[in-house]
């Protein structure tokens, strides 16, 4: 379990980055105030200690206005040129930018290792998935405005029907994927013509400084706003101003509801929100073990769990409890532990210094409360790790059970009657996905048609994922609000709004004209190929 510093060449920090402009008005803004540093829990040197990756600006309240007042400039009130231009002409910005952030590809993926402990191929996914999540981000888009180029008549009464931007989007990110997460609501609510005030997440900050001058150069000024800082800093005051007409969230709960309560008018406020979640693994009697156990192995530690998608109580009936157990706890101690670019790594640091304590509390309450843990590497730590425990039995008055850990601990519970976990999961306040397990197409069946009404996502003998992303993504409960997917976040960033007029010749000779002279970017008929 050595974290030790066999650091390639190109891997290793030889300057640290001290990050000193934003991004504001279409100016890149040079900060002078305080700052905070930024450390990797991965260690350069054989003595264990943390890394200095640089700082980053500590921003408050006066440059969270002027991102935003950059913001409803830019939007002005729906006359401004982004939420007015031709889509075609949005879509080259969008082309321009993501042909600049390809070349960033070897920078972002070197700091999300280092940033977030996330692993080579996983942070060569992460950013490659997120220049495909744009490519199909603006197919999508040309497709929405190739059906929307046509007129409709109901009741004499034509109708010209389009996707119009919402106005201002306060954007923030999770750390899990603060570049793929963060982008999956930034660029559509771009694209949409909305106009946006983005700060990174709490970890995985610098890999978003190689950007800076991409989002600068690709949009009208004001389109983008990337500030610096705690939440509560500079999207509190955000919020309060009221201006605010989307609140756009990769996080927990709480911070969305923190948030949520600063905006003076929230019927005025509209939410697209992926929270927290508590998937769970029902795993019946039938079930192919040997498939099952390297599914919840994927689904409950890759990275780590550091997932909203992880698997995060597995349930396991009786029947096949000791073999499941057995194997499954073997196959969790066989997992390789390393830093990021070590070949076919597949745990790897926690990249918050708190989280190895944080799940030694829950592993103290649990035992203490009548669990024992059942792999024999489970719960050791180092400097920046903690084994996954695979923890058995959980019962419902343990941290563990009720927590979402977002960690290496996997609790499992076993079931003899259905209805044990699908109780729970009814009680739960977390509705995103779950994974079934099993063959009898008459056990799975009914559950299946349980299980759509209580989550968004069933995944039958396979873990539970976000992608891909043209799927939905969304949750019931306190797991999220909107859906996400490249076609429905365009629709979650935008509303109908159209041109109506009644059938006679007046009205028709003057959208006859309208259209000849291309002089209007809303009501047109062109056809973006
Ligand atoms: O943190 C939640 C992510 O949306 C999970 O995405 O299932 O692709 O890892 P993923």
């Amino acid at each position: 379990m050595s974290t030790k510093n066999n650091i390639p060449k190109e891997f290793k920090i030889t300057e640290t980055i001290d990050q000193r402009k934003y991004l504001v008005n279409g100016q890149l803004k040079s900060w002078s105030g305080d700052t905070t540093e930024v450390y990797s829990t991965i260690s350069s040197t054989a003595q264990y200690q943390p890394t200095l990756l640089g700082s980053i600006p500590d921003m408050g309240e006066p440059e969270a206005m002027d991102a935003l007042q950059a913001a409803l400039g830019a939007y002005n009130q729906g006359q401004g040129v982004w939420p007015t231009m031709k889509v075609k002409d949005r879509i080259e910005c969008m082309e321009t930018f993501v042909g600049k952030m390809k070349e960033k590809r070897s920078t972002i993926v070197k700091l999300l290792m280092w940033e977030i402990g996330k692993s080579l191929p996983d942070s060569q996914k992460e950013f490659d998935r997120t220049v495909e999540y744009i490519e199909d981000t603006i197919e999508e888009y040309k497709e929405l405005d190739r059906s929307s180029a046509k007129f409709i008549k109901h009741q004499g009464v034509y109708a010209h029907i389009r996707r119009g931007p919402l106005g201002v989007v306060l954007c923030l990110g999770p750390y899990n994927y603060p570049l793929n997460e963060t982008f999956a609501l930034l660029i559509p609510a771009i694209i949409m013509g909305n106009t946006t005030v983005f700060k990174p997440a709490k970890h995985g900050v610098l890999l978003i400084t190689p950007l800076l001058e991409a989002f600068q150069t690709s949009f009208p000024k004001g389109v983008v706003n990337i500030l610096f800082g705690r939440g509560r800093a500079v999207a509190a005051p955000i919020m309060k101003t009221g201006k605010v007409d989307v609140l756009a969230l990769i996080g927990n709960s709480k911070s969305a509801n923190a948030l949520q309560d600063q905006h003076p008018k929230s019927n005025r406020l509209r939410l697209v929100l992926g929270l927290e979640a508590k998937n769970p693994a029902i795993i019946l009697p039938d079930a192919d073990l040997d498939l099952t156990i390297d599914e919840v192995i994927a689904g409950t530690t890759s990275f780590n769990g550091q997932r909203c998608t992880a698997l995060k109580v597995v349930y396991v009936h009786e029947e096949i409890k000791a073999e499941f157990l057995k194997r499954f706890s073997a196959k969790v101690d066989g997992l390789k532990f390393g830093n990021p670019w070590d070949q076919g790594v597949q745990l790897t640091p926690l990249p918050e210094p708190g989280k190895p304590a944080y799940i030694q509390e829950l592993l103290d309450d649990a035992l203490a409360k009548g669990a024992s843990i059942k792999n024999t590497k489970g719960g050791k730590q180092t400097d920046n790790y903690i084994w996954p425990a695979v923890l058995y039995p959980v019962t419902k008055d343990m941290r563990v059970y009720q927590e979402e850990q977002f960690g290496p601990i996997i609790p499992v519970l076993s079931f003899t009657d259905i209805s044990e976990p699908l109780d729970d999961m009814a009680e739960s306040n977390y509705g995103q996905q779950v994974s079934l397990f099993g063959k009898d197409v008459y056990s799975l069946s009914p559950l299946i048609d349980t299980l759509a009404n209580l989550v968004c996502r069933v995944n039958l003998n396979s873990s539970c994922q976000r992608g891909p992303d043209v799927y939905p993504f969304t949750g019931r409960k306190d797991s999220a609000q909107a859906t996400l997917s490249v076609h429905d976040a365009l629709r979650s960033f935008s509303i109908r709004t159209f041109v109506a007029f009644k059938d006679n010749a007046l009205n028709n000779e003057t959208i006859e004209q309208l259209l000849e002279a291309k002089v209007s970017n809303f009501l047109s008929t062109d056809y973006i190929l």
